[in-house]
């Protein structure tokens, strides 16, 4: 598992901070909506920065718990409303996010995962060892995910098996999906419903292959990915120019020693790689979880877990500069992207669920999770080009939760969808200072903020006020532009830890916001604990 970076707290510790964060919820729960705080916010429209890529706004979606079976796949006879055994209900949803790519089959599942048990009429049973020994029927398999793709008009991101495949088996799935000329394994792909040849945007060789993937060491691995890269071949002659399948190491999963030797290892590989093997990609895993096992509550939480929470996400910035910068020394051009393939917030099991199955509730404390780092991926868009959040539905932080008949999509569903105007937009330097906010024992930003300018050449300013007892007045000063109009929308709730559920799935959603247009300026008002993306015209 992707181990989080201070998961050392004693059982004592632990019951004094436990003693320190009663306490403070106490006072915290005492403090009044003080008046609101005038921040002067600066766009810097004549230096943009790179471009934003859609791709940070992938999802992963794993066989665990009812990531897939129940969330994605109901099987063609169910009562639910389905397409070729697909929920209409999640394609819907999803579609409205533009999801660019989702990551498949796994995580932890990729290095157990044997294609051709998910292709054919007759599909092995087989079992999910990562995950609660449970059945897997195999219902769901290579044609059924990219069934569900083009359903949603997304791209593949494959995750090879490199911990208990070979390179021949990873070979062969690949050409079953890309041939286009008569091989056996492309009549085997037609026979079985596909005639024309897959695109495979993406492939991952393997997964945290320093742990649940076959605990290699760097080196190892290293001679893994020469041969996974090499011989894994994408045939798809749509696929041989500028829309090649990009290949993305097993990268990091945190910022201890062992992982920047991990970076040194596959980048100085990378460095001296010749025509016979390549990647484009490494990939990197942190999930906020403060401390492991993963024990902070998603619902019912107060005050100092919120702060404690977001600031442990913000960790995410110094972890992607660390490998950055080693990134940097190999790699100075920056031909190969940092893939933040699973990040999010991993709580504790939700009461009654199967502890196997990563089930929990996704609260307002979630959309600023979400806003924060999407945040942090957008301001190091020159390096970080591909992030997937984990995981795409009834798992961690899910974007849609799902039960037989009944579907919520969740607060960081919202943010996804309010951060539309951000894909493939060119980011743009921003400058405030909002002061500080302070729970918990800890102490962070304020505000956070960033802008882009998309496709279109309209102006797109995305704010998050995670403080929840005051309102922040942003005064937008736009050298170099008169704005005449300016609009948004907010997500906010009456908590931190409001929740959409099945009986009341409106209480965090995204609602209109007025900006005023004066003296040149926008002026806008950012509710306490509120995510808001205004455009400027
Ligand atoms: O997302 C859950 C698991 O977390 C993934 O399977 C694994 O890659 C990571 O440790």
């Amino acid at each position: 598992m992707a181990q989080p970076v201070d998961r050392t707290v004693g059982v004592f510790q632990g019951a004094i901070l436990q003693l320190l964060v009663s306490m403070c919820a106490l006072l915290a729960a005492a403090t009044p909506v003080t008046a609101q705080t005038k921040v002067e916010l600066s766009v810097d429209l004549s230096r943009p920065g790179p471009k934003i890529s859609r791709n940070l706004f992938g999802q992963f979606a794993e066989h665990l718990g009812h990531g897939i079976y129940g969330g994605v796949w109901v099987g063609p006879n169910s009562p639910i409303p389905n397409t070729r055994g697909i929920r209409n209900d999640v394609v819907v949803a999803l579609k409205a996010i533009r999801v660019p790519n989702v990551r498949w089959p796994g995580g932890c599942f990729a290095d157990d995962y044997h294609w051709r048990n998910g292709i054919g009429r007759d599909r092995n049973q087989t079992l999910n060892p990562n995950w609660g020994g449970v059945i897997e029927p195999n219902s769901f398999g290579t044609h059924e995910f990219m069934d569900f793709l083009d359903q949603i008009g997304a791209d593949a991101y494959l995750s090879v098996n490199v911990g208990s495949g070979t390179p021949h088996e990873a070979a062969d799935w690949l050409e079953y999906m890309t041939a286009a000329q008569p091989t056996t394994l492309a009549k085997e792909r037609a026979a079985n419903g596909h005639s024309a040849p897959y695109k495979i945007g993406y492939l991952g060789i393997g997964n945290e292959s320093w742990d649940c993937g076959g605990n290699m060491t760097p080196d190892y691995y290293v001679s893994q990915l020469k041969i996974y890269s090499r011989f894994v071949r994408n045939y798809n002659p749509a696929q041989q120019g500028n829309d090649a399948m990009l290949k993305v190491a097993v990268g990091p999963g945190g910022g201890e020693p062992r992982f920047t030797e991990w970076t040194e290892a596959v980048m100085k590989a990378y460095q001296h790689h010749t025509w016979s093997w390549d990647i484009q990609g490494l990939s990197l895993h942190s999930y906020t979880v403060v401390r492991w096992p993963p024990s902070y509550s998603s619902v019912g939480f107060g005050e100092p877990e919120y702060a404690q929470i977001l600031k442990s996400t913000l960790q995410m910035d110094e972890l992607i500069a660390k490998h950055s910068a080693i990134m940097d020394t190999y790699d100075p051009k920056k031909n190969v992207a940092l893939v933040v393939d699973e990040w999010g917030t991993w709580y504790a099991p939700l009461a009654g669920s199967n502890p196997a199955f990563l089930v929990q509730q996704n609260s307002l404390r979630d959309a600023m999770v979400a806003a924060l780092n999407l945040n942090i991926f957008a301001r190091h868009a020159d390096r970080v080009r591909m992030a997937n959040i984990a995981q795409m539905i009834n798992v961690l932080q899910a974007m849609i939760m799902t039960d037989d008949e009944k579907i919520v999509v969740t607060p960081t569903y919202y943010v996804f969808k309010m951060y539309v105007p951000f894909h493939d937009a060119t980011f743009v330097p921003v400058k405030f200072d909002a002061g500080t906010y302070s729970a918990g024992g800890v102490t962070l930003p304020r505000v956070d903020a960033i802008a882009a300018k998309d496709t279109s050449g309209a102006l797109w300013l995305e704010m998050t006020n995670v403080d929840p007892n005051q309102a922040v007045e942003v005064e937008v000063a736009l050298p170099g532009m008169t704005p005449k109009s300016a609009a948004g929308e907010t997500l906010t709730a009456p908590k931190v830890d409001s929740v959409n559920s099945f009986e009341a799935p409106n209480t965090v959603v995204p609602k209109p916001i007025a900006a005023k247009v004066q003296g040149g300026k926008v002026v806008v008002t950012l509710a306490p604990k509120s995510v808001t993306v205004i455009s400027m015209q």
